[in-house]
């Protein structure tokens, strides 16, 4: 397929404040002399802002890198994940056409793409809201036939529930990706047939459904308000939050019950998710002394997590040592992407032998016992 850059282009493209103190965080993961190597992360993030990469932004990215345009011209021309035309402002919709998803009905959603957005791929509908391509093998083979759309998979699709998707898509809803059909993932259609305890302490979604539900970026195009990038090897933290609130995207909802349940949903068995609510704990301005304990000490806890502690005024083990029950339930319900973190990694457990002097291989034991 012959990859140009699109005949229109805007004036100019400057990444949001947020997005601009991010790229300059992936640079600066670079040795000196190396910052080409960032090329892929940033026309990526321009990408993610804009929804296409205009001639503008890879031009940017290429001075952001000293890199000569025809060098960042080849790479995003290159990598066929990068659109090099205008998407839907709602959705951009990539049906997988490969053996196992066209054996399984691929065809039918590519007429349905055809007959609701556009005849043709990587144009837009006539409302501009959507836009539409056939990808390759997508690694869902298992759940075919599916379609990526924004950043997620909806698997198991048919024409008729790809129309839904769609319909329900401009209404402004995201439905919850994942198996479309009833599966939890991607056991055999009539329900498991070994490993059956798995069933029972599952959680509502299966877990890159879940995370989707989570991290709410379905289709939402990213300004760099979301997690902020962490570089602790610029001191932390370097690229800090935004200080402008975060804009909740739609949250993933759930299809309506149907009437006849699919034989494997098995609703009623799924353990309710995690409510809402809880006390929020006694928080910092900032850490005693200018000091913060190493977050990171306890299993379960990264950089970007121990970021968003300390962005919710929690900077010390003897902080986390003290939360209640109820305090444990608000910190879990407001880890935006690490929902449920806290109690299932037993943070106030850890906190405690750490607080008082104890070793990381102690703490890490009892988070495991
Ligand atoms: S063939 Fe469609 S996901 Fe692999």
């Amino acid at each position: 397929m012959l990859r140009r850059l699109y005949k229109d282009q805007p004036a100019s493209f400057a990444f949001t404040p947020a997005n601009e103190a991010w790229a300059k965080g992936q640079i600066s993961k670079y040795p000196a002399g190396r910052q080409a190597s960032a090329i892929i992360p940033l026309l990526w993030r321009a990408q993610e802002q804009e929804g296409w990469l205009t001639r503008p932004a890879i031009e940017h990215v290429a001075d952001m890198l000293g890199m000569a345009y025809i060098r960042a011209l080849e790479v995003a021309t290159f990598y066929f994940m990068f659109q090099l035309q205008p998407v839907g402002s709602v959705a951009h919709i990539q049906i997988c056409g490969t053996t196992s998803c066209m054996i399984c009905g691929a065809e039918d959603l590519v007429a349905v793409a055809k007959e609701l957005i556009a005849s043709t791929p990587h144009t837009l509908s006539a409302d501009g809201r959507f836009s539409w391509e056939e990808v390759e093998c997508l690694g869902a083979c298992a759940n075919a036939p599916m379609a990526q759309i924004g950043k997620d998979y909806y698997e198991d699709l048919t024409g008729a529930k790809l129309r839904e998707l769609i319909g329900r898509f401009a209404k402004g809803e995201v439905p919850v990706p994942g198996p479309q059909n009833g599966r939890y993932a991607a056991e055999p259609i009539g329900g498991l047939t070994s490993l059956k305890d798995f069933e029972s302490g599952r959680k509502q979604y299966n877990a890159s459904a879940q995370a989707a539900v989570d991290l709410r970026d379905t289709v939402k195009r990213i300004d760099g308000t979301e997690v902020p990038l962490s570089t602790p090897w610029l001191g932390m933290p370097s690229v800090k939050p935004a200080a402008k609130p975060v804009k909740a995207a739609p949250k993933p909802v759930a299809e309506k019950p149907a009437a006849k349940p699919a034989p494997v949903a098995k609703a009623a068995e799924v353990p309710a998710a995690p409510k809402a609510g809880g006390k929020k704990p006694k928080a910092l301005k900032a850490a005693r002394k200018g000091k913060a304990d190493d977050l990171k000490l306890i299993l379960g806890i990264g950089p970007k997590l121990e970021l968003l502690c300390n962005s919710l005024g929690f900077f010390h083990f003897d902080q986390i040592a003290e939360w209640t029950e109820a305090e444990i339930a608000w910190v879990d319900d407001n880890l935006e992407g690490f929902k449920g973190r806290v109690s299932r990694d037993k943070w106030v457990v850890q906190a405690k032998i750490l607080a008082a002097g104890g070793s990381v291989a102690e703490a890490e034991a009892a988070a495991k016992a």
